[in-house]
Parts: C-alpha cells; sequence; structure tokens
C-alpha cells in the first residue's frame, strides 16, 4: 500500500493523518496539543508536529507528506534561523490600530486591489507594522518572515536555526503556497506576486519571504530519522479544508472550530471594500472569498461551562427551547470580533424577561448567536455574487445536533454534514498525493446527514437589531 501523510497544525493542537494514496482510506492517525493564548514561541508546534508523527507510526513508509495550518501567524527570524519573538496567532488583536494606520496610508480600495482584501488585526502585515512601532529592536532584526505552516515546512525539511538543525538556517529555502500567501496582507493572488512596497511599509525593510511553490509542485523532502518522504506546499488551514472535502465551484463551507469561518470556491476573485468578505486564494488554483469570526466553538463551551453542562446536555436544553430562544438573543463578541470588525467589544445578551431567561434558552441563543453571525457572511457572499448550491457544515462544533437545527433554521441552504474528520490534515494529505503523482486525487467524502433548511427568519431579523448596536 502506497501512503501519504497530512497534517493540520491548528490554534489547538497537531493533527496528522496517514492515508492510502489509491482509495484515501485512513491508515493511521495522530495528535499532540499546542499550548493556549494568542502568541506562542513556534517550537511548540514543532514538539507537537513530532510527537503526533510518532502516534500516527513515523512516517518511513510514507511517500509524500503536505501541512496544512492555522492562517496569519507572524514568525519573525533572524539572519540565523532563530525565531525573534513569539509567534502573535492570528486572533491576536493587538494589531488593530496597526490595521487602521495600514488602511490609511493604502486605503481599503488600495488594500483590495493589491491584495484581494482589506487588513484586519489578523493578518500578518499588521502583525509586522506593530511589531515595527512597538519593538524596533526586534523589528530591525528580521531577516525572514513566515507563516506557521511555512516554518513548520522548513523545518521538516531539515532547515532550521544554527545547530539545531541538519541543513542550518538556509532562508531562501523557506517554502510556502498561494492560499497561506494571500492571508498575509501583502500577496496578490491574481498575480502570485509579494507586494513589497506593502512589506517594507508594514515592517520598515523587505525581508526574504518564502518561495510560493505552484499547485501540486513538490518542495524536496523530510530530513528526519530514517524518513525521505516529499513534501508538497501546504496551505492554510481553510484552504485545507476546501480540499479535505473535495470543494468546488458552488459549494459553501461552513468551519466551526476556535474561529467560525464561511467560505466559496470560486472562479472568480470577488472584491469587497467593506472588508467583510477576504478574497484569499485556495489550493487548487482558484479563489477563497472567505468571512471569519472570532468566536465560534467556545461560544458553546463557555456557555455549557456557565451551565456546568458537558456537550450533550448542553444540546439537549437547546433542543427544548423555541427557535428564537424566546426573544433572549446572545451577541456573542466575547473575544473582540472581526467580522464586523469591532476587534474590542465584548457580548452582550439581550432580551432577558423573568420568562424568557432559562437555561434552555440561554444554550439555544449561544448556538443561534453563534450561527447569525456567520449568516451575516453568507450574506455578503451573496451580495458578491457568490451564491452557493450547498453548505458542507464542518468542525467540531458542526458535531452537536442542536447545531444542525439552529443552522437550518438560520441558513437558506441545503446542508450536508460529512462524517466527522480532520478536514484540514485531509487536504494537506490531499497536496501531498498531488505532489507525488501530478494528479489531484479524486477521494471519496462520505456524508452523516443532509438536511434541507427550514429558514426562520425571525431569528437573524432579532439578532441583526442587537449586533446593529454596536
Ligand atoms: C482565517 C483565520 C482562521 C485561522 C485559524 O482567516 O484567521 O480561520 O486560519 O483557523
Amino acid at each position: 500500500m502506497k501512503l501519504v501523510a497530512g497534517v493540520d497544525s491548528s490554534t489547538q493542537s497537531c493533527k496528522v493523518v496517514i492515508r492510502d494514496l489509491e482509495t484515501g482510506a485512513l491508515v493511521r492517525h495522530g495528535s499532540a496539543k499546542h499550548p493556549d493564548g494568542t502568541e506562542i514561541d513556534p517550537q511548540h508546534w514543532w514538539l507537537a508536529l513530532n510527537q503526533a508523527i510518532d502516534e500516527a507510526g513515523g512516517l518511513d513508509d510514507v511517500l509524500a507528506i503536505s501541512i496544512g495550518a492555522q492562517q496569519h501567524g507572524m514568525v519573525a527570524l533572524d539572519i540565523d534561523g532563530n525565531v525573534i519573538r513569539p509567534a502573535l496567532l492570528w486572533n491576536d488583536t493587538r494589531s488593530a490600530q496597526a490595521a487602521n494606520d495600514l488602511i490609511a496610508e493604502f486605503g481599503a480600495e488600495g488594500f483590495v486591489t493589491r491584495t484581494g482584501s482589506v487588513p484586519v488585526a489578523s493578518f500578518t502585515i499588521t502583525k509586522l507594522r506593530w511589531m515595527r512601532d512597538n519593538e524596533p529592536e526586534n523589528a530591525a532584526k528580521v531577516a525572514a518572515v513566515a507563516l506557521p505552516h511555512d516554518w513548520l515546512t522548513w523545518r521538516l525539511r531539515g532547515f532550521g536555526s544554527a545547530g539545531q538543525s541538519e541543513h542550518g538556517p538556509q532562508l531562501n529555502e523557506l517554502i510556502s503556497d498561494r492560499s497561506d500567501a494571500s492571508g498575509t496582507g501583502y500577496f496578490n493572488p491574481e498575480t502570485n506576486q509579494y507586494d513589497d512596497d506593502l512589506v517594507i511599509a508594514a515592517l520598515g525593510h523587505r525581508p526574504i519571504l518564502p518561495r510560493i511553490l505552484a499547485v501540486g509542485e513538490s518542495g524536496g523532502s523530510v530530513v528526519s530519522g530514517t524518513s525521505h518522504a516529499i513534501v508538497a506546499c501546504g496551505a492554510g488551514d481553510n484552504a485545507g479544508a476546501a480540499l479535505g472535502v473535495g470543494a468546488k465551484d458552488g459549494d459553501i463551507i461552513v468551519s466551526l472550530g476556535t474561529s467560525g469561518t464561511i467560505f466559496g470556491v470560486s472562479s472568480t476573485h470577488p472584491r469587497d471594500l467593506s472588508g467583510t468578505v477576504a478574497g484569499f486564494a485556495d489550493a487548487s488554483g482558484l479563489y477563497l472569498p472567505i468571512a471569519v469570526t472570532l468566536n465560534a466553538a467556545r461560544i458553546l463551551s463557555t456557555t455549557a461551562d456557565l451551565l456546568g453542562v458537558d456537550f450533550e446536555e448542553f444540546a439537549r436544553l437547546a433542543l427544548k427551547a423555541p427557535a428564537g430562544s424566546d426573544g433572549l438573543v446572545l451577541v456573542p463578541y466575547f473575544e473582540g470580533e472581526r467580522t464586523p470588525n469591532l476587534p474590542n467589544a465584548k457580548a452582550t445578551l439581550s432580551g432577558m424577561s423573568i420568562a424568557s431567561t432559562t437555561r434552555e434558552n440561554l444554550a439555544r441563543a449561544a448556538i443561534e448567536g453563534m450561527i447569525c453571525g456567520l449568516n451575516s457572511g453568507l450574506e455578503a457572499l451573496a451580495s458578491l455574487g457568490i451564491h452557493g448550491k450547498r453548505m458542507l457544515l464542518i468542525g467540531g462544533a458542526a458535531q452537536n445536533i442542536a447545531v444542525h437545527e439552529v443552522a437550518r433554521n438560520v441558513f437558506s441552504l441545503p446542508i450536508e454534514l460529512p462524517v466527522p474528520g480532520e478536514y484540514v490534515a485531509d487536504g494537506a494529505a490531499v497536496q501531498a498525493a498531488w505532489a507525488l503523482t501530478g494528479q489531484r486525487p479524486d477521494w471519496n467524502l462520505d456524508f452523516a446527514a443532509k438536511y434541507e433548511p427550514k429558514t426562520n427568519p425571525e431569528i437573524m431579523r432579532a439578532y441583526l437589531e442587537q449586533a446593529g448596536k454596536y
């Protein structure tokens, strides 16, 4: 049996899947946790990757591997390949003012024309500007900037800080792909080129940036133990998930993880000056228009903790409440929000009467808040001409049965639920197979359920009335 591996180095953990090249069947898997926090020493990701690979039985019999990872994180390297400061992650909002400053300098339209997106605090470019303004001594030392998947791919190929790796700090060996590069804020997904003026405006000088590999191109091989697996270009996690579920033009994907994302795979590159929809690239040569919320699965875990229940009981409570939660509305901006762009906001609960303030309504209002936030993204996609034919619901919180019910009540598309899986890692495994054979594999996708919508517009109306007060 010929084997390929895919990795998802996500915000919370690292997951590895090893699949049969011919059929795509899952053969082995492993995972390891990452520490919490919005700034992380990348070495934790490297240790977790190695632990997850070991748990998955190693790479000795694996022919190719690719790494998908959380997008946007800023890994700043000095000339010796050392990480200069902990990586600032996509959900770190300290660079909100830097985003405003850059937009004031180049204009929202300038950014959309040059990069496809208006930057928010998540984007790498704003983190570089924040470092230039707040840690000038660190900014001056930056010789190369990588994204999480770029850095891990470099390490896996035997590069790293002087003395800690087989090949040493060859910064010119950093590689990336257009899906993840399109989330930096200094890359044009139409020309597939970096925008030097933008990166210089952010950091003060032009660092080495990873070389962009073409879709399906291989980028050398693993240097670790006795493995010589070829290494594919890797991807940002959302583009990875799109490959993992085999998304085609006309599919809308909703992923409910630490972040909530709603995105389409599209052959056209929409331009949204409002910044609600970012015009990223996908990992198959198309585009990935996307809206992202900072708050998703943790809305449910926070509310379940507050209610003192596990997820099963949480779902049972939510399903006992009526659609609309008797007027109880949770606008769930617990960690600030990105869509809409409110980095300093906090969550609010409204519509509390003696009768409406029940455990059941609170559980349901939490799910309604999460789904309504993403439905605003669906409406924004539609306003740009991205009209999905079906919606694929994935991610940890998509396993919750009450989430299915609320999704049917809020979204207006037929919903298909792939069987629970590690779709980002699976997408990376698709890339590994593609780089190995020169062809995108056509693996089967199994579904756990398919639902017709039963939309109740009142839920969204009540939500927007409260969200509009921010
Ligand atoms: C996408 C985004 C998140 C991260 C973490 O723009 O910020 O989805 O990729 O998963």
